[in-house]
């Protein structure tokens, strides 16, 4: 397969080497990395700014009136200031909550938004398109409320089915939706919807967790009332997440969990809690984390958005054709057809060898795939599959990568297929 094709956006060659794991290999074969999907790698920036930090700041933050544990404090709240900024977050001192994960970020809605504002008559509209994260919290929130949660439904190409709409709000509180399929790929069109939900007098949870580290989102443009996403998937670390929530939405609503720094007064009676954002933000919170998702952010935001769109369109362009005519019928590929619809990931199956087998057979490679249901099993079922195989790209991938993956699919099917 020529490289000619290769996209020149971005200098991937360049890019690749601010990236110290890309430089590893296996038996002679370099990494090839096309799980950014499940968690990005992270540039060296990342690495050095967070052990800068424990070399030389680290102390707990609000509370130490020593000079290292300001300065611990100035960098924790300016990465906030950096998340917000990221997202057009209107107030970012105010209206960025960390929290461990996107998974926790959604949470932290269910457990005290939901357990507040939901009851029996009330229904969570939702997408049959979701990660787990933004469907078992709202499942428990029904059990604990007895609220009901209805779902839109998807049609062949893997795009939600938008007919008589304004009919599905019916009773809905809160709309809670996927700004990228983890499976398919596909962009809803939250903006639309979070109007509709609006005119309909319900709230809005984006759950971006795959959508930050592909598209601009703008939270200001969206309106979307909460947004969720994770730091290991914008090049920084494990360990932090983020949830937007607009001012008054936070301000009204109670705490998640108790202890520290999440009060102004404890008194053996009871507690007053802290203003946001530091009301959701019991205990220790993630410092380094911080840190290193702000220059995640830095990294990201230097290469610029529009490139890296243009990027990824360029590879899954390449990527779904050269899958194509290489193995044409033998072959299904799922999601939108269409770039423009989609974030640079593509799930397919082999209708012969299970997902498992071919991400195992490509590890011999040293090439990273992920196989499974990807945390999306009301999607598969709809799907009727049980698993698919996943190729997900970032800035670092480039057309050496997907011949490389080729390559080793032609070797999958000669063995399984
Ligand atoms: N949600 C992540 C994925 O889709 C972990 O792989």
């Amino acid at each position: 397969m020529s490289s000619s094709a290769s996209p020149r956006i971005l200098n991937v060659d360049k890019i690749r080497k601010d990236f110290p794991i890309l430089e590893t290999s296996k038996n002679g074969k370099r990494l090839v990395y096309l799980d950014s999907a499940a968690s990005s790698q992270r540039p060296d920036s990342v690495l050095e700014a967070m052990d800068d930090y424990y070399h030389t700041t680290h102390a707990n933050v609000h509370r130490g009136v020593y000079s290292i544990a300001e300065n611990a404090t100035a960098l924790y709240e300016k990465a906030r200031v950096k998340a917000g900024k990221l997202i057009n977050a209107p107030k970012p001192s105010k209206e960025i909550v960390f929290t461990k994960n996107a998974t926790e970020a959604i949470n932290l809605v269910a457990k005290t938004w939901g357990l507040v504002n939901l009851g029996e008559s009330d229904v969570i509209l939702t997408t049959k398109m979701e990660h787990h994260a933004n469907l078992v919290p709202w499942l428990m929130l029904k059990e604990q409320t007895g609220c009901r949660i209805s779902y839109l439904e998807i049609d062949s190409n893997g795009e939600l089915i938008l007919d008589d709409i304004e009919s599905k709000f019916d009773g809905v509180k809160l709309l809670a939706i996927t700004m990228a399929s983890n499976v398919l790929g596909t962009i809803p069109p939250v903006k639309y919807l979070t109007e509709m939900a609006h005119k309909n007098g319900a709230l809005v949870l984006a759950d971006a967790a795959q959508f930050v580290p592909h598209r601009q989102c703008d939270v200001s443009d969206l309106d979307v009332d909460f947004l969720a996403f994770t730091g290991h998937k914008v090049m920084g670390p494990t360990g932090i997440g983020v949830l937007y929530g607009k001012e008054e939405l936070l301000d009204a609503m109670p705490p998640f969990l108790g202890g520290g720094e999440m009060i102004l007064d404890v008194t053996l009676e009871g507690f007053k809690t802290n203003e946001i954002p530091w009301k959701f933000e019991a205990g220790t919170p993630p410092i380094a984390e911080a840190v290193g998702l702000g220059a995640g952010i830095d990294y990201l935001t230097a290469i610029g958005y529009g490139a890296i769109g243009e990027h990824e369109r360029g590879l899954l362009d390449y990527c779904s054709n050269s899958l194509k005519t290489t193995f044409g019928e033998k072959i299904t590929l799922y999601g939108p057809k269409e770039t423009t619809k989609r974030t640079g990931l593509i799930s397919f199956s082999f209708e012969t060898v299970h997902p498992h087998d071919v991400a195992q057979i490509l590890d011999d490679h040293n090439i990273c795939v992920r196989a499974g249901h990807h945390c999306a099993k009301p999607l598969m079922y709809r799907l009727g599959l049980s698993a698919t195989t996943r190729v997900s790209f970032s800035i670092y991938n480039d057309t050496h990568d997907i011949d490389a993956l080729i390559i080793g699919l032609v070797q999958v099917v000669e063995m399984l297929g």
